[in-house]
């Protein structure tokens, strides 16, 4: 049976804040509507302007919006890692039945059991990943319904973050007058999908390089096991470009789209191009070559920087080497640099679905693909509520037949385990 689901994703960036419209049909995406806005309020990926970054989002929405013809209702959001902690979490429970066959209620109260653990009431719940799950003493199990035991354990990881960093991107969502399907630390639904099953399995690390910062993402074992973000992105890079050549940060980022190179030894030095300079009527000269000095400089600190992190993790080795996405991953000669700097295998990631290709887009594709994968897994299905009331379409696309119908069917309330989050986003929207 082909059954479409459909799903809004919201990434709230520090250059940008991204709307998906995404539709999952048999596992796969469809992207059918984006917006795109150049984000106000947001520093270093945390939200310092609560009025400037809801214009933001209201923009972004109304952008993807327009492509469909329809209003969104309710988005999966992605939380930045700033100041995310991961912590190993156990959970056991009796099996219910009398015929000991492992069900949904068996497998809601494993999660529920691990949860017992105290959060500091200055941090908050994020996600629950279950990892493995034990029947008595057997191992390793990924989806223990349908087996026949007495005792059900399983090992997870718990994912928390600041209480303020949370709470002001909820209510800033809230403000711009949108519900919350699921959220998810950013990193876990981008690097999940970005890596391969053996990258996950060997030890991969997965690097985010956005505007305002740079996020780190191991994943060993097949599971996220460390975050870190470094305050630093593309946006230093603009702004060193703009101090040394003397010119608007605007030109600044306009050379580092068309000329930016990282890699001093493969930039060209033969085509020189001008750039304005502030207060002054003439022009200056100057080659890919040049510039790449100036944006090599910073980006070695960074991976400088990154190299500390990983020591700082306790990394011995990293067999699956290193994945790199955001933004900046477009940039020319990055790979090249990242390899000489770190010493290890270097891959660039960039999303391959219609309408998003662009490395910028890996966390909010990340987020459907993750948000339907639970949904899988825990039969979440029945209804849309993502799209609500038809709005005025743009002239050149109309609302889609499909869409259409689905608005009517309300999604049914499904309480279900990973539905814990949605359950503490109604106690703070109360
Ligand atoms: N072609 C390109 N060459 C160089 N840099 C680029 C290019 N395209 C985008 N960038 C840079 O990528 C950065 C934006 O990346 P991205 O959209 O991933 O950031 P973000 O998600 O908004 O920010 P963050 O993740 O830090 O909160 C900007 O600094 C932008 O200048
Ligand atoms: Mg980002």
């Amino acid at each position: 049976m082909n059954q479409t689901e459909l799903y809004v994703s919201l990434d709230i960036g520090s250059s940008s804040i991204k709307v998906l419209i995404g539709e999952m049909t048999n596992g796969s995406l469809n992207v059918i509507g984006v917006g795109n806005v150049k984000s106000n309020g947001i520093r270093k990926g945390a939200i310092v302007d609560i009025d400037a970054t809801v214009q933001s989002i209201k923009k972004a929405i109304d952008q993807a919006e327009r492509m469909i013809g329809m209003s969104i209702n309710e988005v999966v959001l992605g939380i930045p890692a700033n100041q995310a902690m991961l912590h190993h979490v156990k959970g056991v429970v009796a099996v219910n039945s009398e015929n000991r066959e492992i069900t949904d209620d068996d497998l809601d109260r494993v999660i529920d059991s691990a949860q017992v653990m105290s959060i500091p009431p200055e941090r908050e719940l994020v996600n629950l990943v279950p990892k493995q799950f034990v029947v008595d003493h057997l191992d390793e199990i990924k989806d223990p319904r349908g087996m026949i035991g007495i005792r059900l354990e399983m090992d997870g990881t718990m994912m928390t973050t600041s209480k303020t960093i949370l709470h002001n991107v909820l209510r800033c969502v809230e403000r711009a007058g949108l519900q919350i399907r699921e959220i998810y630390l950013q990193p876990l639904a981008s690097g999940y999908f970005a890596l391969s099953e053996d990258e996950k399995n060997h030890g991969t690390a997965f690097i985010d390089i956005g505007g305002g910062s740079t996020t780190i993402a191991v994943f060993q074992d097949g599971h996220l096991t460390h975050t870190s973000v470094l305050p630093v992105g593309g946006d230093h890079l603009t702004k060193d470009l703009s101090i040394v050549l003397k010119t608007p940060t605007e030109q600044a980022e306009k050379i580092k789209h068309q000329y930016g190179h990282a890699f001093y030894d493969d930039a060209s030095d033969d085509e020189l191009f001008e750039v304005p300079v502030i207060g002054a009527e003439m022009k200056e000269q100057y080659s890919q070559r040049y510039i790449s000095e100036i944006i090599g400089v910073r980006l070695e600190e960074l991976f400088e920087l990154v190299l500390e992190e990983f020591y700082r993790m306790g990394l011995q080795d990293l067999p699956g080497g290193v994945v790199i996405t955001g933004g900046v991953a477009k940039l020319e000669g990055l790979s090249q640099l990242a390899r000489h700097i770190l010493q290890t295998r270097v891959r660039l990631y960039t999303p391959e679905y219609i309408g998003v290709r662009e490395p910028g887009y890996a966390t909010a594709v990340g987020l459907i693909r993750y948000a339907h994968m639970e949904d899988q897994f825990f039969n979440r299905f029945g209804g849309n509520s993502a799209l609500g009331q038809s709005k005025k379409p743009e002239q050149q696309s109309p609302a889609p037949k499909k869409q259409k119908q689905q608005m009517q069917t309300k999604e049914e309330d499904k309480e279900s385990v990973m539905g814990k989050a949605r359950k503490f986003l109604d106690k703070f929207f109360e």
